[in-house]
């Protein structure tokens, strides 16, 4: 099975054939690859009986630039209401230094539509991708639930004596008894559906203790899955770790900031952020997709940014929307394209975005 493993949607009384995806590209490469990850996304499901309806929406940089709007209140229950999901690129852009638009778009859904669930599968498509000695690496597979709605997310804090020596700006970090139980909980139920049955829980409890509860509630969460191995780490551990031997861990359970670090190390693992999927999700409710890169400012415009994420992305998102067949050619052609080496410069080929994109469109 692919990187698509079994997610599901728990309604599926409620898919659509003619879905409706509130598209917003944004900053940098975010619309170049989220307009070459469309065509093959659109194939695969029209394969499958699913129309897509794609709409787009503007918001970014360039128009909160211009408007001063970030998104729209408005805009933000018609993506709660009316979309069986949306399709994100990337959010940031040097000339918004504070990247208040970023959080209020990115972080903003991801907190407002309530999508717990940050999955972020790391699995290796092609032995050569490994940076790591590729004979001891072979069969890397694993999933990273990061938790999304809140930890040191949340902006809360307060600053005192600016621009004093006894400046302060505090920030702190919020772990709710709901919050770290509901993850744990998505992590095991995940882990229950898969080969390995290991659920790694990773948190800094040695140093900050209000990660105590990330503890007591992988217990005692754990004890309601007596068939899943459990084991806890500290964070620091776990990243020496994972270089060490990623192909021994299966589903990674974490607070919303070690989940975002841990899925930048996951991803290189596995060929680097120009692969990296995510589904930010609330099972039941239209999930938010997207690639786990960022704007990457210098790349953007030139046409050689990678696609492959944002159209593994779009597989995730044909996977949740009840076409698991659809997901599935849409991996299997993004590997074929790893196999032939049609690949963009980060990967070391000469393939612009639009090419590697109509490749794999071509192919499925
Ligand atoms: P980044 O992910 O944009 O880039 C990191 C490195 O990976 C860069 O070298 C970049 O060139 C490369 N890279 C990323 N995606 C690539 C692709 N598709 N193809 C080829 N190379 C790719 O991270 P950053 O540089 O730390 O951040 C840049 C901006 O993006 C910042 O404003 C940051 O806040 C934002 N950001 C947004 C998201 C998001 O919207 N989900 C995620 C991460 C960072
Ligand atoms: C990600 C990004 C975001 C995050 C940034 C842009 C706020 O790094 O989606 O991984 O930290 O969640
Ligand atoms: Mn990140």
């Amino acid at each position: 099975m692919g990187i698509l493993h079994r997610l599901r949607r728990q309604v599926p009384g409620q898919l659509s054939s003619v879905p409706r995806i509130a598209v917003i590209p944004g900053d940098g490469i975010g619309p170049e690859v989220i307009e070459a990850a469309i065509p093959p996304i659109e194939k695969a499901g029209l394969n499958a009986g699913l129309e897509f309806q794609w709409e787009l929406m503007p918001y970014g940089a360039d128009h909160y630039l211009r408007t001063g709007e970030t998104l729209p209140e408005a805009s933000f229950e018609q993506l709660k209401t009316e979309y069986d999901a949306i399709f994100l690129g990337a959010l940031g852009d040097p000339r918004v230094p504070g990247n208040e638009h970023a959080r209020d778009i990115l972080l903003g859904l991801r907190f407002k539509l309530d999508l717990y669930i940050n999955f972020r599968p790391c699995m290796l498509l092609h032995p050569s991708l490994c940076p790591l000695r590729p004979d001891r690496h072979t069969g890397i597979d694993f999933v990273i639930y990061r938790e999304n709605t809140e930890g040191s997310y949340l902006g809360r804090g307060y600053s005192k004596n600016e621009g004093t020596p006894e400046e302060e700006r505090v920030s702190e970090e919020v772990h709710t008894a709901r919050g770290v139980e509901r993850i744990i909980r998505a992590a095991f139920e995940f882990a229950s559906t898969r080969e390995k049955k290991l659920v790694t829980m990773a948190d800094k409890s040695n140093a900050i203790p209000a990660h105590f509860i990330w503890l007591e509630k992988f217990e005692e969460i754990g004890a309601e899955f007596p068939e899943i191995q459990r084991e806890h780490r500290y964070i620091d551990a776990l990243a020496m770790e994972l270089v060490r031997s990623p192909s021994r861990f299966d589903v990674i359970v974490s607070n919303n900031l070690y989940g975002d670090i841990l899925s930048d190390l996951g991803a290189e693992l596995v060929g680097g952020l120009g692969l990296a999927a995510s589904a930010n999700l609330h099972p039941g409710r239209p999930g938010l997709f997207e690639p786990v890169h960022g704007s990457a400012p210098t790349l953007a415009g030139n046409g050689t940014a990678n696609p492959m994420a944002s159209i593994l992305a779009g597989a995730l998102m044909l996977h949740e929307l009840g076409a698991p067949d659809a997901a599935q050619a849409v991996e299997k052609a993004v590997r074929a394209a790893l196999e032939e080496k049609v690949t963009t410069p980060d990967m070391n080929g000469d393939f612009s975005t639009r090419e590697v994109a109509r490749w794999i469109t071509d192919r499925i």
